[in-house]
């Protein structure tokens, strides 16, 4: 008996301190409860957090600031969605003063703004049923964010608000928009569609450690040079993997990264970038990455591709992954394209290729905004960006109400 009981006490101890640590965790630190009162709040704002659970049982965390500082003077405002890009979350729409940062400045203006974290991302890294470990968790890319994701939140905020809702995405939350609404989903939702940094095409995409690790990613990591499912900058072999990239093509700046990745963004506050590192990168999927890579590859927006024809056909009915056809997008939906000329991401060509897809849409749905001297993260960091963007977006949702 007392050997029995000597045995398994260590156990109960271990068991029972995961619990209190797991409850600490879920009471004191809830992933996803956090952003309002760490971030929104003390600035002034009120702001509360909702949970929504994906299709495919992701629990996603998503924060609405209701009203200006001024209050919300009893007019009904209308609904934002602001979608950031890929390795970072929500939080990114914030780090600026509330004069320069979008969420609060569409706040102050009116609007009753609603802040995306998609799957992964700290705020949302939850699942009903499987953890970050599995490697099961990691299997989508952002065909899955433009299939599940999306329509969570908006239908959450469809039900929430009663009305149909104004859209912003970044970079990837370009990608995810175009996607769905080519495939002519979520289109009877959408008041209009800002997208800023469009990605549809990144063929002329010019950050030099992008392309090399585009190259990677298509090379290695699907015969699993990595063997992990989970792509964080954070972790140490993705880090040292970067590193070694590094080293080995010395055409990249990786003193810094941002620049390496984003181009040399002309204005953004040295001591927001500081705070932005402290809560990005936030981790992705390798396949959402290989996805990424392939369609710097293919030159073509398509679903992800398995990598052998069988296998395609046992997801898609077809040999090759389907095409998301963006000559399919409404030509009455209002779009606004913002870009910027030093941007090595979202390249000019690229967006002209874009373009060239809507050449059918009505005119006077369309307004293209190019931003000469901006890069990729001057849209959402760049502190002229109030001036350089946001009036014009917020211009546009006025007129397309
Ligand atoms: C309420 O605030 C909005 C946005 O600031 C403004 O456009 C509107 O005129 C205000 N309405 C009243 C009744 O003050
Ligand atoms: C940059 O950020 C710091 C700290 O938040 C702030 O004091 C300063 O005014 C900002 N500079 C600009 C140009 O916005
Ligand atoms: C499938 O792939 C193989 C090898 O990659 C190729 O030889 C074959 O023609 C493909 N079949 C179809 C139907 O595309
Ligand atoms: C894309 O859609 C347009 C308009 O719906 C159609 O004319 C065109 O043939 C389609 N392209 C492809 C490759 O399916």
């Amino acid at each position: 008996m007392a050997i029995q009981f000597h045995g398994f006490l260590p156990f109960y101890f271990l068991f029972f301190f995961s619990f209190l640590w797991l409850t600490c965790f879920s009471i004191h630190k809830p992933e996803g409860v956090g952003i309002c009162s760490s971030v929104v709040q003390p600035v002034g704002y009120k702001c509360e957090e909702f949970e929504v659970t994906t299709e495919d049982g992701y629990i996603l965390g998503i924060q609405r600031i209701l009203e200006g500082r001024a209050g919300g003077n009893g007019t009904k405002r209308q609904p934002v969605l602001l979608q950031h890009g890929v390795l970072v979350d929500g939080i990114s729409w914030l780090l600026n003063s509330p004069e320069q940062s979008l969420a609060y400045v569409l706040a102050d203006n009116g609007f009753d703004v609603w802040i995306a974290n998609t799957r992964g991302t700290r705020p949302s890294f939850r699942h009903i049923s499987l953890s970050p470990s599995d490697k099961a968790y990691w299997a989508w890319s952002w065909d899955e964010l433009a299939a599940h994701d999306l329509p969570a939140m908006i239908d959450f905020i469809l039900k929430k608000t009663g009305q149909k809702l104004h859209y912003v995405g970044h970079s990837l939350g370009t990608l995810i928009a175009l996607a769905s609404l080519s495939e002519r989903r979520e289109v009877d939702k959408m008041k209009s569609v800002a997208l800023l940094c469009p990605v549809a095409y990144l063929d002329h995409m010019e950050t030099p450690l992008g392309i090399v690790a585009a190259k990677v990613f298509l090379g290695e990591i699907l015969s699993d040079w990595l063997g992990m499912p989970e792509f964080n900058l954070n972790n140490k072999k993705i880090s040292n993997f970067l590193s070694k990239l590094c080293s080995a093509n010395p055409g990249i700046d990786c003193n810094d990264l941002v620049i390496s990745f984003t181009g040399n963004n002309c204005c953004l506050n040295a001591s927001t970038v500081d705070v932005f590192l402290k809560y990005e990168p936030q981790p992705t999927s390798m396949k959402n990455m290989v996805h990424l890579a392939q369609t710097f590859r293919d030159g073509i927006l398509r679903k992800y591709d398995y990598g052998s024809n069988v296998t395609n056909f046992e997801r898609y009915g077809q040999h090759t992954p389907p095409v998301y056809n963006l000559s399919n997008i409404p030509n009455s939906l209002p779009l606004f394209l913002g870009h910027g000329g030093k941007d090595f991401l979202a390249d000019v060509k690229d967006v002209e290729h874009l373009l060239d897809n809507l050449k059918f849409h009505d005119p006077d749905q369309l307004s293209v905004h190019y931003v000469q001297e901006y890069a990729h993260e001057d849209f959402v960091l760049g502190v002229s960006a109030k001036h350089m963007v946001y009036e014009s977006v917020m211009t546009f949702f006025r007129d397309h109400q």
